[in-house]
């Protein structure tokens, strides 16, 4: 009977002294300062839902689970040298390199939407992977039924729905990702979907080598990597998942951006006038917009941005971080290890910096009456250093390469085609537009009509004759087999 009084009330001891350590530590590291507003008690720190998910998705994770110091700091150092790599290659002078291949991508795009005007999210979806294959993979998309493309694309929905807590238990009580699958069968689709993501990733990467090998790989940041890789001191798998990053935050934000276009400007008709008028003076009808134009179109780079404003769906309650030291904010006191999410649909409506938050409105941008306002508009309003684009250390590298590649897509569609809403044959009247989410992260808009309407028949004569031939010209470059 002592020996099982023993057992049982060591452990409550060892837990009591923990508990009085803790609240301790807790008080000297506080110094007086303010509690977090907020449920009091235990300390939720290390269980963000962010944190949970990316760790079982991540190939890395056994390194974030362990708690010995010297593997987390392999991890960070890592994590450096991955940042390393995505600056290296999305920096702005690298961006610069890539104007051929936005140019031309967004002219496919112009081309498949003359072809199949109802078909307007996946050409746009096409788009946006267009670029960052071409870019990063040096691969040609055709259309979306491209093998690679429909792979990243169920990889991606799946790992948006691996967010969700209704799916996902883990996301609410991270420890039952530990449980066996015959309690929380959950886990067993998490491994399934990290399987195939993991499938996704090697397919491109093996397949470059062999390109490479056999010299016949275009230009691409992936092949530029695996022929640098000594100055990165990372491995080729850490390369492949670095690239993975890529298509995986670079595609869905963009595409989410354009299609937030299309409804800015079915709602606004008074807003798409005013950057067609912009485009037409600075461009007029016998060429198509480029980037050269990019610093005489701050209307374009307006509704850009104010779209991106006003839905900012990449991250309504912003990516979540983790705090790698205590801190303090404002005389409150956050522990390390706390998950922060900066609420970017309050920081992009707040009142003093937009009086009139909730309403879209680019003017905002242009105007030297509003507090947004910067001069001069060759180079404002831009996406450098935007909220939207996240903040600190894990903002996204990606705003220069966004900003180019929105704005001549932005400005093109602009320059060929009026967007309107639809029109219910039988009434006359237009549809009305009642536009829903999927409901994950960063969610994509469900599919919604809008009409794309040629303005001008000599610019369809442009769009195809330089689409033939720059696609002729392009299989000649790009293709492989
Ligand atoms: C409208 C377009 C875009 C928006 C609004 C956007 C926004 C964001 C946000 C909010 C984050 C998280 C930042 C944080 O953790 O604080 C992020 C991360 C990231 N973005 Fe973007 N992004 C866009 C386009 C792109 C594009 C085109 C690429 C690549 C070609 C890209 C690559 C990345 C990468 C690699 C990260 C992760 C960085 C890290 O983990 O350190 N993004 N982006």
């Amino acid at each position: 009977m002592d020996r099982l009084a023993t057992f049982v009330f060591l452990p409550f001891a060892g837990l009591a002294l923990w508990y009085i350590y803790s609240t301790f530590a807790y008080r000297i590291r506080r110094h007086g300062a303010k509690e977090v507003p907020g449920p009091k008690g235990t300390h939720f720190s290390n269980n963000g839902i962010g944190n949970t998910v990316i760790s079982s998705l991540s190939r890395y994770s056994a390194s974030i689970k362990s708690c010995s110091i010297l593997r987390k700091l392999r991890t960070i150092y890592t994590w450096r040298q991955h940042r390393k790599l995505l600056h290296t290659v999305l920096s702005a002078p690298a961006t610069v390199r890539y104007e051929p291949s936005i140019e031309l991508e967004t002219l496919y795009t112009l081309d498949d939407l003359l072809t199949s005007p109802e078909k307007f999210s996946d050409h746009l979806e096409r788009y946006a992977f267009g670029i960052v294959f071409r870019v990063g993979l040096g691969r040609r998309v055709h259309d979306l039924n491209d093998y690679v493309v429909q792979e990243s694309i169920i990889g991606m929905d799946e790992i948006h729905k691996a967010f969700r807590p209704d799916l996902f238990a883990c996301n609410i009580w991270p420890l039952l990702l530990h449980a066996p699958d015959w309690l929380v069968p959950s886990n067993k689709t998490l491994r399934k979907y990290l399987a195939r993501l993991e499938g996704s990733i090697y397919l491109v990467q093996s397949d470059l080598k062999a390109r490479i090998k056999d010299g016949s790989a275009p230009e691409s940041l992936q092949k530029w990597f695996l022929e640098h890789i000594h100055e990165f001191d990372l491995t080729e798998e850490h390369g492949a998942w670095v690239f993975q990053s890529l298509v995986g935050a670079g595609t869905r934000s963009p595409y989410n951006a354009m299609m937030q276009y299309v409804i800015n400007m079915m709602e606004h008709p008074d807003w798409q006038r005013k950057v067609q008028e912009e485009v037409d003076r600075v461009v007029g009808k016998d060429r198509l917009p480029n980037l050269k134009d990019l610093p005489n179109l701050p209307t374009v780079r307006a509704v850009i941005k104010e779209g991106i404003r006003y839905r900012s769906i990449v991250a309504e309650i912003g990516v979540p971080h983790k705090l790698d030291k205590d801190d303090f904010y404002k005389g409150y006191f956050i522990p390390k290890g706390t998950i922060l999410h900066a609420n970017y649909s309050a920081i992009l409506s707040d009142r003093e910096l937009y009086p009139d938050g909730p309403v879209y409105n680019p003017a905002r941008w242009l105007d030297p009456s509003y507090p947004t306002y910067k001069e001069p508009l060759m180079s404002y309003p831009s996406l450098q250093g935007f909220t939207s684009f996240g903040y600190g250390r894990r903002a996204c590298p990606a705003a220069n390469f966004t900003e180019r590649t929105l704005t001549v897509m932005v400005a093109r569609l602009a320059w060929a085609f009026n967007i309107r809403k639809a029109v219910d044959p039988e009434t006359k009247m237009e549809v009305p537009l009642d536009i829903n989410y999927e409901p994950t992260t960063n969610p994509k808009p469900l599919a919604f009509p809008a009409v794309f309407e040629v303005r001008d028949q000599e610019k369809t004569g442009i769009i195809r004759v330089e689409a033939a031939r720059e696609s002729a010209r392009d299989s000649l470059r790009t293709e492989i087999d």
